[in-house]
């Protein structure tokens, strides 16, 4: 049989990039949780249609990306692509519409079929978060915030700029789009067949097409602003306002469109130059439509996610993990009573590895493997004398200890 191997596009975490990873993700929880996001867990496949038509038939998500396959009940499930839609399912399951403001965490894997690159996998982990109910700009300003709290404490916004758009509300995108039709229809020659595609379909996707012929003709496309209503345009500004007031530098994109249809009103993406190709480390909008197409209420909502992996690749070495303490029991008489050592230090709170078999050489050679910072030799002389040998291994001085005095001498260890 041919040697396995792990799916194209999925990779194994092993411990120091697991631990990378999830860094990030309890950063991010505990800073949401400042906010009042608390955390929620929703399945990590869905029926096709709670991803279809709330992302976009017409996003290349729905159309080329998604994991989608039946099960054993004939049902059409697909692995998520992204966590918005299934929240918001969540929360009209639930019932919990009557309940806003909802504000929710999230962090999990998520699952797209892209060519996989630097930064780029099939399956890949966010963190995001979503408010749900208040239609009011503050709820954009804080949500941007938020996301910017959690870039600044991973030590990454630096190496970030926040680029920001609008979609107006519903009039005001009718109107840019009969401009975008208008627009694209006169070089329909010049487009990518997909884009001819998204024009009769979506032509807004055309705005977010990564093919480099459209990207001249995007170049001269109508910007949204030409087209927003006074509703919108003061909503805009609000939000503006209260970036400005909070320090938040960003840059206008009238382009932005983000790769899901859900959105209108505030659009935002954080974007570095230090990734290559995949550098959008953070992105989402507002998408006060979302909840009434999914048959839900017509209750607004706002969000963002952001790709853990990218985030790890940016953010600084975490601090070193801490230390263990080597058990070494020297004969055989000395193995029990190492066994049982080790497990009442690690009830304690103390990181402890115990060699499994080996001589005392072999087993100081490990210690000093694992980067152990103290060794507890146990050998037939400190048994008899209900004692410890405790050698520091950076130092390499060495004591007996009375076993009743052990926690106290390797808390200074800490
Ligand atoms: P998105 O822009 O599709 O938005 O994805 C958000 C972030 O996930 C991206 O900026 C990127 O960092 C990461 N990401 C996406 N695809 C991949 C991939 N194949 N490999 C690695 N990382 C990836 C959403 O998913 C929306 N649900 C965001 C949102 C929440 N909007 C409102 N609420």
């Amino acid at each position: 049989m041919a040697q396995l191997q792990a799916v194209r596009g999925t990779q194994d975490l092993l411990p120091a990039e697991a631990r990378r990873l999830r860094i990030v993700a309890e950063t991010a929880r505990l800073i949401a949780a400042r906010y009042g996001f608390g955390e929620i867990i929703t399945p990590i496949f869905e029926f096709t249609e709670v991803f279809s038509r709330p992302i976009g038939e017409a996003t290349d998500i729905v159309a080329k990306e998604m994991y989608t396959f039946r099960d054993r009940g004939d049902e059409e499930i697909t692995l998520r692509p992204e966590g918005t839609a299934g929240v918001v399912r969540a929360v009209i399951s639930n019932g919990l519409t009557q309940s806003t403001p909802l504000k929710f965490f999230y962090a999990g894997p998520m699952f797209r079929y892209e060519r996989p690159q630097k930064g780029r996998y099939r399956q890949f982990h966010q963190i995001g978060v979503e408010l749900i109910g208040p239609s009011q700009p503050q709820a954009d300003i804080e949500t941007i915030a938020l996301g910017a709290e959690i870039l600044a404490a991973l030590g990454v916004l630096d190496a970030c700029e926040i680029q920001l758009n609008t979609l107006g509300d519903t009039a005001s995108r009718q109107a840019y789009r009969g401009a975008l039709v208008e627009y694209f229809s006169a070089h329909c020659e010049a487009l990518s067949e997909d884009s001819r595609d998204r024009l009769a379909r979506n032509p807004l996707r055309i705005l977010d097409s990564k093919d480099e012929g459209d990207r001249v003709i995007i170049a001269g496309a109508p910007a949204f602003d030409d087209y927003l209503n006074d509703a919108s345009r003061a909503f805009f500004d609000q939000v503006r306002r209260g970036l400005d007031a909070l320090g938040l530098g960003y840059v206008r994109k009238p382009h932005l469109v983000r790769g899901l249809d859900y959105y209108c009103h505030t659009a935002f993406e954080f974007v570095t130059t230090h990734l290559g190709a995949q550098g959008t480390v953070l992105g989402g909008g507002r998408y006060d439509g979302l909840m009434a197409l999914m048959g839900g209420p017509d209750l607004p909502g706002i969000g963002w996610a952001a790709g853990i992996e990218r985030l790890a690749m940016l953010s600084a070495e975490p601090p070193a993990e801490i230390r263990p303490i080597a058990v070494i029991p020297v004969g055989e008489a000395a193995e029990l009573p190492a066994l049982k050592l080790t497990q009442d230090l690690r009830r304690a709170g103390f990181t402890v590895d115990l060699g499994y078999g080996g001589n005392t050489g072999k087993r100081m050679k490990r210690a000093n493997k694992i980067e152990a910072r103290v060794a507890l030799i146990l050998g037939e002389d400190e048994l008899r004398r209900g004692a410890v040998t405790l050698r520091d291994l950076d130092g390499g001085q060495q004591q007996e200890v009375p076993l009743g005095e052990i926690q106290q001498r390797l808390a200074l260890f800490r």
